[in-house]
């Protein structure tokens, strides 16, 4: 199973990445948190990354097409993989087409921009593991805490209201014509694609989460 999530800042893709990577096996590739990482361990992609995850902007396609490849690399992925918040803008799309990254599913997860807004400053995330929570629709076992490790969670810098509707803005701007590059793939390939076109897919993110997860199993099949 290799497939991409796609949809906007808080339509639920961690929360739903940990349910598919855990029935499928397969690694979580979260570039979002690949960052947070590097913010985390101050390294110098770190300390220019965060700059831009506060402003609620892109880190290059560059860097972020490197970081992937390089992840790709790692023996964990022989059995597939999802990727999280990545390709986010055309380039890093067909970057992955030109290398010959096969993927079967692109699977949209579609929530209005209204709802997003509350569901972000609710979140709380365990950042070592990237586990994600809710403090109302999606709460941890017990307030504040991880429910596996015990460890505190905390609140992305990037969740405030307005560095959230920036992000919004740039979701629209940017990655929202991958649903038209993903959804038009297979009548427009062509001899030279080194892969074939994945299968499209899109469910509604609102409402109960098991039924999103459940929603989600019946459409990869
Ligand atoms: P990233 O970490 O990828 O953030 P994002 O795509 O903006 O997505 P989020 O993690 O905010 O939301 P999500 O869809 O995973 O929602 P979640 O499940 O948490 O990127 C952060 C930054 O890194 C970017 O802004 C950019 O600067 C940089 N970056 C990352 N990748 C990049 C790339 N490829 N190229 C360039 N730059 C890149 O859910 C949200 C909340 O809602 C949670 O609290 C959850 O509990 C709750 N919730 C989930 N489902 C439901 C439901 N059904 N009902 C109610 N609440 C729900």
């Amino acid at each position: 199973m290799r497939l991409i999530l796609l949809g906007a800042p808080g339509a639920g893709k961690g929360t739903q990445a940990q349910f598919i990577c855990e029935k499928f096996a397969i690694p979580q590739i979260s570039t979002g948190d690949m960052l947070r990482a590097a913010v985390k361990a101050g390294t110098e992609l770190g300390i220019a990354a965060k700059k831009i995850m506060d402003a609620g902007g892109l880190v290059s396609d560059d860097i972020i097409i490197g970081l992937v490849k390089d992840r790709l690399t790692q023996p964990d992925c022989s059995k597939g993989y999802l990727f999280d918040g990545f390709p986010r803008t055309i380039p890093q799309a067909q970057a992955m087409k030109d290398a010959g990254v096969p993927i079967d599913y692109v699977l949209e997860i579609d929530v209005p921009f209204d709802a997003i807004i509350d569901r972000m400053s609710g979140r709380r995330v365990h950042p070592a593991s990237g586990r994600t929570y809710h403090i109302t629709f999606n709460p941890p076992k017990v307030e504040g805490k991880d429910d596996v490790t015990g460890e505190d969670l905390i609140q992305r810098d990037d969740d405030k209201e307005e560095t959230v509707r920036k992000r919004l803005q740039v979701y629209n701007d940017q990655t929202r014509p991958l649903v038209d590059y993903y959804s038009t793939w297979a009548v427009q390939s062509n001899a030279s694609d080194k892969v074939t076109a994945p299968a499209y897919r899109k469910v509604s993110g609102t409402g109960n989460v098991d039924d999103i997860t459940a929603s989600i199993f019946a459409v990869l099949k």
